[in-house]
């Protein structure tokens, strides 16, 4: 302390005799990495007469030199080095509250005369990034609803930027795609299906970069464009498959139900052997369970007798004619004919 109350004497006595200098460091600001070091580097015009560094709005001193051995207080004990020939600090090791700005004063002879000089340097202690990761809010995106992907950061609480990449490229924000300002929160409102893609977040400080891993965005939809496949009409006996089908993710559920009754599970409705009271109007509801949106389709199917009836005895005789071997050219003939 009494070195500290010799230099600011020095410092304001010698105000009288020539103006203070203003000293630029050599590095403003300074930027460390916890558990590194710091050299708040000056270059004062001469030989160094004394020297005082202080920290933070309260001045707080930190090391003083006034000729001899240079006194640190006691909160830098065995990680302040002063050089005595340039009046430069290091810091080592740092940690986060050593961020701040810190002040100093001191003299060099210049000319046979007392200069004194000050100046002031910042000084900001960043902690290295651990993982980052990007996050879907809700877990399970549906198309045409509110999706937020959050990039969340681990170890470390001075992130000065993210950044977002889609595919690898930077993402174009949008009037429907949406950065909150400190971009830790991409908004999609909606979602759509051309969202789909790779997307990570790049948290960033001064001293280190890290990307987070993929996260690959597939947009739950559907069901949509419900169809049913099979025949129109089939005779009497003959076995008969339904298939229905429609675009979903993930893959929808079908349920059957005939004649607005007797429900059955699965993509495929299947009749062994048709019979009269098959015929009727089969409906299919394909449901996604994550969308949880329904669609219908419905297909009517008729029964055609094997016996009465000249198109359906036409269509017995055919088939009985290519059963034998007989051009089906003269069974097509006689139906005609018929
Ligand atoms: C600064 O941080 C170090 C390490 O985290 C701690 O030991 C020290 O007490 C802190 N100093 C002040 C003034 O908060
Ligand atoms: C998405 O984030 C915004 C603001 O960050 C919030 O208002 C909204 O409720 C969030 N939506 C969802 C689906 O998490
Ligand atoms: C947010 O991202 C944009 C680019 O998408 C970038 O220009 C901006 O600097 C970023 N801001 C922050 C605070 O990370
Ligand atoms: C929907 O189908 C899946 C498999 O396709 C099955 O695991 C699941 O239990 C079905 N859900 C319902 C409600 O039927
Ligand atoms: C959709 O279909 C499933 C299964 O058939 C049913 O449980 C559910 O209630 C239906 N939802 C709507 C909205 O119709
Ligand atoms: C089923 O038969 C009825 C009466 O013969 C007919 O009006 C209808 O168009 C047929 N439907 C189909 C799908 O063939």
């Amino acid at each position: 302390m009494e070195t500290h109350i010799i230099i600011w004497i020095v410092v304001s006595l010698c105000a009288g005799c020539l103006a203070v200098l203003e000293l630029n460091p050599v590095t403003d600001p300074v930027i460390g990495l916890v558990g590194g070091s710091v050299l708040l580097e000056i270059k004062p015009p001469g030989p160094l007469g004394g020297m005082i560094w202080m920290f933070g709005p309260e001045d707080m001193p930190v090391v003083s030199w006034a000729g001899s051995e240079p006194e640190i207080d006691l909160d830098y004990k065995n990680r302040v080095t002063l050089n005595t020939k340039t009046g430069s600090l290091q810091l080592k090791p740092v940690s986060l509250n050593d961020s701040g700005v810190y002040t100093f004063e001191g003299t060099v002879f210049v000319s046979a005369e007392v200069q004194p000089f000050k100046g002031s340097v910042t000084v900001t202690v960043h902690t290295l990034i651990g993982t980052v990761i990007v996050n879907p809010n809700p877990e399970q995106p549906i198309e045409n609803q509110a999706l937020n992907l959050t990039c969340e950061v681990f170890g470390s609480k001075t992130v000065s930027s993210r950044l977002w990449l889609k595919d690898g490229q930077p993402l174009s924000a949008s009037d429907r795609i949406t950065l909150s300002a400190d971009n830790s929160t991409v908004s999609f409102n909606p979602v759509l299906l051309s969202d789909n893609g790779e997307y990570q977040c790049k948290a960033k400080n001064p001293v280190i970069e890290v990307a987070s891993p993929g996260y690959i965005l597939e947009v739950n939809y559907g069901p949509e464009q419900a169809s049913i496949t099979g025949p129109d009409s089939a005779a009497e006996g003959s076995s008969v498959t339904f298939t229905c089908s429609a675009q979903s993710l993930p893959p929808c559920n079908y349920t059957w139900y005939f004649n607005g009754a007797d429900a059955v599970q699965g993509s495929q409705y299947k009749i062994a052997s048709v019979s009269n009271a098959d015929s009727g109007s089969y409906t299919c509801v394909a449901w996604n369970s994550v969308t949880g949106r329904n669609t219908s389709v419905v297909k009517e199917f008729n029964v055609t007798e094997s016996g009465s009836g000249s198109g359906s005895g036409c269509l017995k005789a055919e088939i009985a004619q290519i059963a034998i071997g007989t051009l089906s050219g003269i069974a097509l003939l006689l139906c005609l004919s018929a």
